[in-house]
């Protein structure tokens, strides 16, 4: 209708000055007129400027009284035309606002006189109020700006009846591909059209060669995926292997006591630790080297003098889910022990599980990074040599090393980071060298040493994604589209 009434319109006419007229002229919604405007500019039909203009809309007040009588006549009609009402009576008979409002206005009006009895004391009143709030409304303001005084909207803007909006529309010429009726374009070239040979008639569409495409419904990579693969390039630019770490159940002696990890540590208390209910525990536990963990428990050995404590078969036996991918490298280094010594290095990406409660930053299960090197006579220095290299690959070269606390390690060492952004030392991870008590009961010749680190994969990824709640990152709560829209790459680490 709109279309027709457009094309029409300039078939015989030069100009079309202004689209708010041209609708209300025709009977037409302008938003309907404002968008063929923009659909026949879009096919260069015709030609469109903007007009831009101050216009006044009803506020919801102004919208009351445009519907049901301005306050100050509602209150008038509520006078009696003969002799008068008292105050009390009046005001019951009307909405406190509009009695309020109304005695206000229609005392300045001069239209009643107010005491303790309220009287008319003129006989007549024309709601002029009312009036230009229904012309407004309907627009006629913007065509007969001149008809509405400036006084009048000064008021009425003082009343917060009507509130300034610019008004948009435009003026309308015939554009280089006018015509009085929209032709129907081919979007493409099809077999048929060539077939026909109906293409040399046909007008095609013009390509739009900034339209989005559809979202490819591919599958997309978790950022947890994209930073842990990172991190695997690292490792193996580095010379490191991968260590199987598909079990996610591990028995208490390969997740703690071959670790040197006493038995009474509150790390394997059920309130840290899940424990499995059912197999409630293991059978499979290699016997030799039970009794070597038993006795560097109870009573050293190595040098040392152990926990004096009596160690129990039966806590060593318990399944739980692995605490920490440390209990990987444990039976890895012992499956490494019992060959020919040969150096190695080691690392692993995968969850772990620990009953925490659950808050911003913290899951009950989560991925960890860790790597080690296995060699004889390693240092200290080593360890911070490797760490060094390794994070400086990652984006962070500046680390500093407090001493730590870990059961199977000696000296430990927690790694913080200079994170830029944050402008302070953030803590990255925990390291150490693999205690004595740990390694020679699994056979490693005397002088082999082992240094280690650990990490989760979640800080980094939040750091690197901007992701500042992990439960946005991980779990059930995540939105599947923050997977879709991450950038498939990121320019840069840090
Ligand atoms: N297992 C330690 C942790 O869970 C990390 C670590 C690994 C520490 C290796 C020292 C050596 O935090």
């Amino acid at each position: 209708m709109a279309e027709d009434a457009i094309l029409g319109y300039l078939a015989t006419h030069e100009e079309i000055p202004d689209s708010g007229q041209f609708a209300s002229q025709h009977g037409l919604q302008h938003n309907d007129v404002v968008n063929v405007i923009k659909s026949l500019h879009g096919f260069r039909y015709i030609d469109a400027q903007d007009i831009k203009r101050e216009s006044w809309v009803l506020t919801d007040e102004g919208k009351k009284y445009a519907a049901e009588g301005s306050p100050e006549v509602q209150l008038f009609l509520a006078i009696p035309p003969e002799g008068s009402i008292s105050k009390d009576e009046l005001q019951k008979k009307l909405d406190p606002s509009v009695f309020k409002i109304g005695c206000s206005q229609a005392g300045k009006n001069k239209w009643v006189d107010m005491g303790k009895q309220v009287s008319r004391k003129v006989q007549h009143v024309e709601d002029k109020v009312k009036d230009l709030l229904i012309r407004i409304q309907d627009g006629q303001l913007n065509l007969l700006l001149q008809v509405i005084g400036k006084d009048d909207i000064n008021s009425l803007k003082a009343r917060k009846l009507i509130v300034a909006q610019t008004w948009k529309g435009y003026s309308v010429r015939k554009g280089p591909n006018y015509a009085p009726r929209r032709k129907k374009v081919a979007t493409d070239l099809t077999r048929e059209n060539l077939q026909r040979g109906d293409w040399k008639e046909l007008e095609f569409k013009e390509y739009n060669f900034n339209a989005k495409g559809p979202p490819a419904e591919a599958g997309h990579l978790h950022p947890l995926l994209k930073v842990k693969q990172q991190l695997k390039n690292i490792f193996l630019q580095m010379g490191f292997e991968e260590m199987p770490t598909n079990n996610f159940v591990e028995s208490s002696f390969w997740n703690f006591d071959a670790l040197f990890q006493p038995q009474q540590h509150p790390a394997r208390d059920s309130h840290d630790t899940f424990f499995m209910e059912a197999p409630s525990t293991t059978r499979e536990l290699p016997e030799d080297y039970v009794q070597l963990v038993k006795r560097v428990h109870e009573s050293g050995g190595y040098g040392s003098r152990g926990y004096m404590y009596d160690w129990k078969r039966e806590e060593a036996n318990k399944n739980l889910l692995r605490t920490h991918t440390t209990a990987v490298s444990t039976r890895m280094l012992y499956a490494l022990a019992k060959q020919p010594f040969a150096p190695k290095r080691y690392f692993s990406i995968d969850r772990v599980f620990r009953n925490e409660s659950v808050d911003r930053t913290h899951l009950a299960e989560f991925h960890q990074i860790e790597g080690l090197v296995c060699d004889r006579g390693l240092t200290l220095g080593d360890l911070i040599g490797v760490l060094n290299d390794f994070f400086s690959r990652l984006g962070m070269s500046k680390l500093r090393f407090k001493p730590a606390y870990n059961p199977y390690t000696e000296p430990s060492m927690e790694i913080f980071s200079y994170h830029e952004g944050l402008k302070k030392w953030v803590e990255i991870g925990n390291s150490g060298m693999f205690r004595p008590e740990m390694l020679l009961p699994m056979g490693f010749p005397e002088d082999v040493r082992v240094i280690a680190w650990g990490l989760s994969l979640e800080r980094p990824t939040m750091i690197l994604y901007g992701v500042d709640n992990i439960r946005d990152l991980f779990g059930h709560k995540v939105d599947l589209s923050l997977i879709k829209r991450n950038p498939i790459c990121r320019l840069g680490i840090n």
